[in-house]
């Protein structure tokens, strides 16, 4: 019988400052061999987030810090591939954190992340860790949940071309609202206003940037959807009206700093001043309110007022150098990895 082989990322050493490919070592060892109640998990598709790049720190964030030595963690989907246990039959497709790695136990105790996904689902399987998966989620929530805009307003979203961004700017338009992207290409900026219907779109690499965000925005701003963080997030404070709301989603452009008591916002005392609403919010807490959201979401994609774009890198082994693709703005929508054949024992 042949020997399964299994390659893994693990983390070698913390990066500092930006995410370096070199921080992760591969391995080819032996696949796990199911116990009682478990079964292999063969990866298909590995999800890349700019959560990954936090998750290797150091320090307290809302996961424990990936382990030295150990395997990089990650979301995926994959098909099982071995089985001792019903809940996860020979043939089942499944999502969960799956690690980087071509092989993953799991198990039916729910120690780790890991769902059957249905059978009947009318999109296709790297949907589920897109636009019907954390990153749809998150824009779902933060933006109707924590946003909640209204008929006319204005909602300014960060990263707009991006997995969560780009759905941001959809829901705030089915919702009625003017929709400002800031994304980082003239491409981008087309894709956005030509083809997903937002109002305006502003590279932020063009020099004069932030005039264009306030020409674009002439009734100031009402709903910020932060996923950048910095410079970004002070403009658009800048312009916020009185009693707005900022939907604390991420920020990429500081999550390679070491000192996190110099990544807020320097104008933080506008907040007072115009008497903001602020929150922060991690999607891992909105996972029972899932079902109805992807049902809805499902629906709006059927009638084609959500659109759906991912960037796709073939072959695992490029996973690493892939990542860098989130912090130089390389990706459009939702950025993942296909695993290819892993190598023979
Ligand atoms: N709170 C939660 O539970 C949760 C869940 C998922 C994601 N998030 C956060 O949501 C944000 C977007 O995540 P995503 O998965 O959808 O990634 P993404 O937007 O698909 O990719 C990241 C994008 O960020 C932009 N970017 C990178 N470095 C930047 C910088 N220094 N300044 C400004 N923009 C920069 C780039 O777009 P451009 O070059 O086009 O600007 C890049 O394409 C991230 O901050 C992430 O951490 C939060």
């Amino acid at each position: 019988m042949t020997t399964l082989l299994n390659r893994r990322f693990l983390l070698r050493e913390r990066p500092s400052g930006d995410f370096d490919p070199k921080v992760l070592q591969r391995v080819v060892e032996p696949a796990p061999v199911p116990g009682p109640g478990q079964a292999l998990v063969r990866n298909l598709y590995l999800s890349l987030d700019p959560t990954n790049r936090i998750w290797m720190s150091e320090g307290d964030s809302y996961l424990p810090p990936v382990p030295l030595g150990e395997v990089m963690r990650g979301g995926g989907v994959g098909v099982v591939v071995q089985s001792n246990t019903a809940k996860f039959p020979v043939g089942a497709k499944v999502g969960g954190l799956f690690g980087w790695q071509d092989y993953a136990l799991i198990s039916d105790s729910g120690e780790q992340i890991a769902q059957v996904i249905p059978g009947w689902l009318p999109v296709p399987l790297t949907a589920t860790m897109g636009v019907l998966g954390v990153t749809g989620m998150t824009a779902y929530f933060g933006l109707l949940d924590i946003g909640k805009p209204k008929r006319g307003e204005t909602v300014v979203v960060s990263a707009a071309a991006g997995a969560v961004g780009s759905i941001v700017g959809q829901i705030a338009k089915i919702y009625g609202a003017r929709v400002v992207g800031i994304a980082g290409s003239r491409d981008k900026c087309e894709w956005l206003t030509k083809e997903l219907g937002f109002d305006a779109a502003i590279n932020r690499r063009d020099a004069d940037w932030r005039a264009q965000l306030k020409a674009a925005c002439p009734k100031g701003v009402d709903v910020n959807f932060e996923n950048a963080g910095g410079e970004i997030m002070e403009a658009v404070i800048e312009l916020m009206n009185l009693h707005g709301r900022i939907v604390l989603c991420g920020m990429i452009s500081q999550y390679g700093k070491d000192d996190r008591r110099n990544v807020g916002p320097g104008n933080f005392v506008d907040l007072l001043f115009k008497r903001l609403t602020l929150q922060g919010f991690i999607i891992l807490d909105y996972v029972p309110r899932f079902p109805l959201a992807q049902l809805r979401m499902m629906w709006w994609l059927k009638r084609g007022l959500i659109q759906d774009r991912h960037t796709v890198v073939k072959g695992f082994d490029n996973a690493p150098q892939a990542l860098t693709q989130l912090f130089t703005g390389a990706n459009t929508g939702k950025l993942f990895v296909e695993f290819d054949d892993p190598p023979k024992g």
